[in-house]
């Protein structure tokens, strides 16, 4: 009965240049593993998921780099996108088409892009999450104890704690903050009471519909209603590329977890990161005598610490005197940018698209 829906559609600009519109985060091997983020995603889920149960869903422009990387998935479980709508219409739309196949299916739905280093305990926390989904109506989400008053994550506040056999981690949730600002991260994590949002839910299909219905209900008409007898036949491509030219854009965190009553945190440690910059890349890798992560070959370096290295390896690098910096190098893009100013590279990337 479990299903698993991986969501690749997003563009990750922040690990720009190397992740750009025409090759996003999720199918590069920015760790030098031999996997994408993509593919270590799908080699996690399978562990607990039929391989006939998976369902990708992206936009139609990254088909082939699905097919490429994922070619045990059939044709059929790719479900492709016309648009870019975030993850609100993403979800509806793999939630009926599983529902067409198992009304009674409990899905798990995860972002393609993170980095999990303890599968085991993962995996573990995982089956218990979908056992308590798949007995009660709840919107159930993996949380994270917080570390940072990061900005860019959803911010989970603990109620009662929900008695279960496998964990003391189980609660209702009291409130969910989608993306706070830095003073209400700081206040959050003070508390004591938050958790970070990993973006992993698991829901039944039961739960996920009546919480569309309830807080989205244009998007319940067009997805659901409207849509009962399209899915899995000939005319779903038509019928979808209408649904989403009409549907609003926004994320299940802002329309459905920040609304919803019936919203369970698993509070847990797995080494979870969501490897969003390459700040947070340069945390989470290995670093050399100098502090600094290198990743490619010939690179010549003096004087310089502190900082992530990303180059090509056509070309020799020589570096001096840089301290905290990010030195990306692709085919056609030489980025140096402060580590501490990374934010900004979201505006590169698009002073740099209006010039070209
Ligand atoms: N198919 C599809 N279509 N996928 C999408 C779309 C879309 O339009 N937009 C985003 N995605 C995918 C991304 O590729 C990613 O795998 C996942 O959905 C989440 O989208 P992000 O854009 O990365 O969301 P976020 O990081 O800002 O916030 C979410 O994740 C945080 C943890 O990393 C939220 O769930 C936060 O609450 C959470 O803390
Ligand atoms: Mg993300």
């Amino acid at each position: 009965n479990t299903y698993c829906v991986i969501m690749a559609g997003g563009v990750g600009s922040r690990f720009w240049p190397l992740s750009k519109t025409s090759m996003p985060k999720q199918f590069l091997d920015i760790l030098g593993t031999g996997r994408t983020f993509i593919q270590m995603t799908f080699d996690r889920f399978k562990k607990i998921c039929p391989i006939e149960n998976f369902m990708i869903v992206t936009n139609v422009e990254y088909r082939n780099l699905v097919r490429q990387q994922l070619p045990e998935l059939g044709e059929d479980q790719i479900l492709l996108e016309p648009l870019r709508r975030n993850t609100a219409p993403c979800i509806a739309y793999a939630t009926n088409r599983i529902k067409a196949i198992n009304p009674n299916a409990t899905i798990v739905v995860s972002p393609a892009d993170h980095l999990i280093l303890n599968v085991e305990e993962f995996l573990f926390q995982l089956k218990t999450g979908i056992e308590f989904a798949g007995k009660n109506k709840a919107l159930l989400t993996l949380g994270i104890p917080p570390s940072r008053p990061e900005t860019g994550f959803g911010y989970i506040q603990i109620e009662n704690k929900i008695e279960n056999d496998n964990t003391d981690h189980l609660y209702k949730v009291k409130t969910f903050t989608e993306k706070p600002s830095l003073e209400m991260a700081r206040i959050f994590i003070d508390s004591g009471e938050f958790y970070w949002n990993s973006g992993i839910f698991i829901w039944s299909v039961d739960a996920i519909s009546e919480a569309y219905a309830a807080y989205l209900p244009d998007m319940y008409e067009r997805f659901f209603t409207k849509g009962e007898d399209k899915y899995g036949t000939s005319s779903e491509v038509f019928f979808i590329n209408k649904a989403y030219s009409e549907c609003q854009n926004t994320s299940v965190d802002y329309a459905i977890m920040e609304k919803a009553d019936n919203v369970y945190v698993l509070c847990a440690e797995f080494g979870w990161s969501d490897v969003g910059t390459w700040g947070a890349l340069y945390a989470q890798q290995p670093k050399n005598e100098d502090n600094n992560v290198v990743q490619g070959e010939n690179v010549f370096m003096y004087d310089t610490q502190n900082s992530i290295v990303n180059v090509t390896e056509d070309k020799i690098t020589v570096l001096q005197g840089l301290d905290d910096y990010i030195v990306v190098e692709t085919d056609d893009i030489l980025l140096v940018c402060q580590k501490e100013k990374e934010q900004q590279i979201r505006h590169f990337v698009n002073d740099v698209k209006l010039q070209k």
